[in-house]
């Protein structure tokens, strides 16, 4: 079966309330390696590497949002997850955001991270047609020397280079077909803008002070469209917000849970 093929990590006690985390692209599960560790005593984390990226199969590459949809849903029922909390890092938001928008009442809050409502615009749409023509034409090792460093503050890579390149390493052996995939479910996600004061489950939305893809002004004024929900900036860091500056995300993230669900 298809679906079994997504490979999911689980981490602590399946008595306590989980955490569904979704990460962002080209990256994959180890991403939240920090939040785990901190949260793995107290809360049931749930970590899994998107289909097509990390050690999920590309299988033929056909991806949409909607088919990452099921997958998590998937990973919620097969894994009995009872309304956990999802924690999901930009593509992961957009996963995150269309799940709420599909099965809120299977959920029991969200947290946002680096991420957006609103689809690609038409010149979003244009920028990932080239990303998969220059997969075909030159590799995926050019596509992702050149789209990872952009998700770092430039301090981040100069400073903690070795982690820095650990990352950059994986990306750089994942499965073309696999990146193009996640490039076209990407461009052809829905506008869940007017969906967002629709939303009831407790939000924490998070933004690294130096993120160039959702800057924090951008990501402040969607926080004022989810009611009842709370805005925290990461100082230092760029788009990878929980890798960046691992002590302050998960010490905001842990404040919240342990506010809404403990
Ligand atoms: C991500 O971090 O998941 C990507 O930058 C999202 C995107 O390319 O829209």
């Amino acid at each position: 079966m298809m679906k079994q093929e997504i490979q999911v990590f689980a981490s602590g006690s399946s008595e306590n309330k989980p955490v569904l985390f979704i990460h962002g692209f080209p990256f994959d599960h180890h991403m939240w390696d920090a939040q785990v560790n901190e949260l793995k005593s107290r809360y049931y984390c749930v970590t899994y590497d998107v289909r097509g990226l990390g050690v999920s199969p590309a299988g033929d590459g056909l991806f949409t949002l909607e088919s990452f949809v099921d997958d998590l849903e998937f990973i919620i029922n097969n894994y009995k997850l009872n309304k956990p909390v999802l924690c999901g890092l930009s593509m992961g938001g957009y996963i995150a955001f269309r799940c709420v928008e599909r099965m809120e009442s299977k959920l029991g809050g969200l947290i946002l991270c680096d991420t957006k409502s609103e689809p690609d615009t038409n010149e979003g749409k244009l920028k990932r047609a080239e990303g998969i023509k220059n997969i075909n034409s030159d590799g995926l090792q050019k596509f992702i020397s050149n789209f990872v460093p952009n998700c770092f503050a430039e301090k981040y890579i100069k400073d903690f280079s070795k982690g820095y390149n650990e990352i950059l390493s994986r990306s750089l052996n994942y499965d073309p077909a696999g990146v193009k995939g996640c490039l076209l479910a990407m461009q052809g996600r829905t506008d869940v803008t007017p969906y967002l004061s629709g939303i009831n489950i407790p939000s924490l939305i998070i933004c690294g002070e130096e993120d160039k893809f959702t800057p924090p002004a951008a990501m402040r004024l969607m926080s004022k469209k989810i009611s009842n929900s709370e805005f925290a900036i990461i100082p230092g860091a760029g788009h990878m917000s929980p890798v960046e500056n691992p002590g302050v995300f998960t010490k905001i993230i842990n404040d919240f849970l342990a506010k809404h669900f403990v």
